[in-house]
């Protein structure tokens, strides 16, 4: 294993929002491949409890691009009114042009988690979503790996019972991430600027240097 690639792998795993090459199809084969590669992730009590509802019926994807910008229009609305920056960040053309054209990716696929998790118990939730998300990013790495954009997303979730009407979801399944997936065209893809570990990492105690 040669950590460079696998460094560059995961230092380059970016939200594909454009640059997508939305008129090549995605082959079945291709997704379950990543699939066969998520499911290796840690799972809590080895439950699974991880299931990927893969959604290419152009329909389905009509209706929950809908949804999808129906959300999107909500979360800005509601930043604005209440101010400051982050109706600027989803003002970002990306954001926008994602949430218009969610419908037009040949791909979507729906993370779920069988199970609920508790409200009342945090070692509980922990283990819930942690059971579940690494192989979501999983499945994101694998999907960059085979020339496969993606971007991790949660607003549809503000339209979980409409997507669950939509998806015959049943009762006591919870949605997570939603990754809209199209081939990649021209992507430069790069590292984020990001604070390193000298800001991020403490040693030994709360704030500590090393
Ligand atoms: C919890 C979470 C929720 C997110 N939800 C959305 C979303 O609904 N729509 C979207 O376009 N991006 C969403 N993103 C993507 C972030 O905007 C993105 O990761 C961030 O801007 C950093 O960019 P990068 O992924 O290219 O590193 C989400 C990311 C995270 C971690």
């Amino acid at each position: 294993m040669d950590p460079a690639d696998l460094d560059h792998l995961l230092m380059t795993t970016r939200s594909v929002r454009r640059r997508l090459d939305l008129e090549r199809p995605v082959e079945p084969e291709v997704i379950e491949d990543c699939i066969r590669v998520a499911v290796q992730a840690p799972t809590g009590l080895d439950r699974e409890s991880w299931r990927f509802l893969v959604v290419t019926e152009p329909e389905r994807r009509r209706a929950l691009g809908a949804l999808y910008l129906r959300a999107f229009e909500g979360v800005v609305d509601e930043l604005q009114r209440a101010g400051g920056g982050d109706a600027a960040r989803l003002e970002r053309p990306g954001y926008r042009i994602l949430a218009e054209r969610l419908h037009e990716l040949p791909v979507l696929i729906l993370v779920c988690a069988v199970g609920e998790p508790d409200p009342d118990s945090l070692a509980q939730q922990v283990g819930f979503y942690g059971s579940v998300l690494p192989a979501a990013w999983s499945l994101m790495l694998a999907l960059r790996a085979r020339g496969l954009g993606a971007t991790w997303t949660t607003l549809h979730l503000r339209e979980a019972d409409a997507a669950a009407g939509l998806l015959g979801i049943p009762a006591g399944v919870t949605q997570t991430v939603l990754l809209p997936v199209a081939y990649t065209k021209d992507a430069r893809l790069a590292p984020a600027q990001r604070r390193g570990p000298e800001d991020v990492a403490y040693w030994n105690a709360w704030g500590r240097g090393r």
